[in-house]
């Protein structure tokens, strides 16, 4: 597709209506996402606890690329490319692991956890190690969580550190510890993912569990009056009121968004859980449970549900034109022990049951969003988030 074609049809897409079927399935826009949206924003890949030793590592997938996460000593991260300097092979191919260097499976050539090339047999005498470092992306690690970007020079980090760092305060992430995660593959294009995940209005079909367990769908007013009653009790169970709306926004540079906001759990409910009972013990500071739930939302992927008791992290990743993965991690406070203060099964029912259902309904949207008769339709009023995400992306691909 050339620009053209794609600029006119940007400019033939309706507003009020959902995307044209080449934004789902043509493998050339989304080559322009990858470029303008998700290699210049910021990431997250994991979890501070997930690598607490030098030469702890995990991998991060993306679209072709592989990064090697690690901690190289001395409390650094870093993000290496998982591509060899000499002919280009992959290094880890473990998920995850620990390793004292990093040796290519390749012609054996071993790199420091720095990413410096240490060694290499029978080299010419003229041969320069110091050329062939690793590539490295820049990485930051806010409250525990691992942030990286691929860009030389991204878009700056402050503005969503400085907005964020009071309301987490409370919660005291970096001292959390990662209970489960469980990836769940998606046969869809990642926006089909990030439009489910940002709208309710398919809530009450497909998800009974959430439903009965969790909220609903309601509008604005009535949810401004529930809150009501939370928001009274927030500040004395040491959390926040404020709220923080720099998300899809359709207008300046992309890369960091981010939004923190508080709703309430269904009266009698403390957390997201079978039975609204908790499931874990009180994270960080929280002195007591307010009824209400964090959503937080950082870059183009990333979306958080703190319950005054665990934190569920949702991560869409995009993995080709029609696949992405959909990670959930849940976290709970560092100290908790499994089998005595939490029981895994318990922690992550509700969000795993809830997956379960959205993968299928997800795939269902992808399989008719690619048939000959597919056109686009019209958002309802419950979906006005879904319709700002793809606002959002307009204004990114036009970047
Ligand atoms: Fe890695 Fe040859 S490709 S050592
Ligand atoms: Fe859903």
């Amino acid at each position: 597709m050339t620009q053209t074609a794609l600029a006119s049809l940007m400019l033939a897409h309706n507003a009020g209506q959902t995307l044209q079927q080449e934004f789902y399935t043509d493998p050339e826009i989304y080559q322009q996402e990858m470029e303008k949206i998700f290699l210049k924003s910021w990431l997250y890949v994991g979890h501070i606890s997930q690598v607490p030793n030098r030469g702890d590592y995990f991998l991060f997938r993306m679209d072709r690329e592989s990064v090697i996460i690690v901690n190289s000593g001395n409390g650094e991260i870093r993000g290496l490319l998982n591509v060899c300097r000499h002919r280009g092979s992959r290094i880890c191919g473990e998920d995850s692991g620990n390793q004292k260097l990093l040796v290519c499976p390749y012609h054996g050539w071993t790199y420091e956890l720095s990413g410096a090339l240490r060694g290499a047999g029978y080299t010419p005498a003229d041969f320069d190690k110091k050329q062939f470092s690793l590539k490295q992306v820049q990485v930051r690690v806010f409250h525990g969580m691992i942030f990286i970007n691929f860009a030389a020079d991204p878009v700056p980090f402050d503005e969503m550190e400085k907005d964020l760092d009071a309301p987490l305060k409370p919660y005291r992430l970096a001292a959390a510890k990662v209970a489960h995660r469980q990836n769940y593959p998606l046969a869809a294009n990642w926006k089909l993912a990030v439009e489910n995940y940002c709208e309710c209005y398919h809530c009450k079909p497909a998800h009974p569990e959430y439903s009965i367990a969790h909220g609903r769908a309601i509008p604005h007013a009535e949810m401004v009056e529930a809150l009501r009653p939370v928001m009274e009790r927030a500040e004395r169970c040491g959390l926040t009121t404020h709220s923080v709306a720099k998300e899809w926004i359709a207008s300046g540079p992309i890369g960091a968004d981010h939004a923190f906001d508080r709703y309430p759990l269904y009266e009698g409910h403390v957390t997201g859980s079978r039975d609204g009972k908790p499931v874990a013990p009180l994270l960080g500071d929280i002195k007591a449970y307010d009824g209400g739930c964090t959503d937080m939302h950082v870059g183009p992927m990333t979306f958080y549900l703190a319950y005054c008791d665990h934190v569920v992290i949702y991560r869409f990743t995009p993995l080709s034109v029609n696949s992405c993965d959909c990670e959930i991690t849940w976290l709970v406070r560092g100290d908790a022990v499994e089998g005595k203060d939490y029981q895994v099964e318990d922690l992550t029912w509700l969000w795993d049951v809830t997956t379960i259902a959205d993968k299928r309904i997800i795939e269902a949207n992808a399989a008719g969003v690619g048939s000959r008769y597919y056109e686009p339709g019209p958002y309802m009023p419950l979906e006005d988030f879904a319709q700002r995400f793809i606002a959002w992306y307009l204004h990114a691909l036009r970047m």
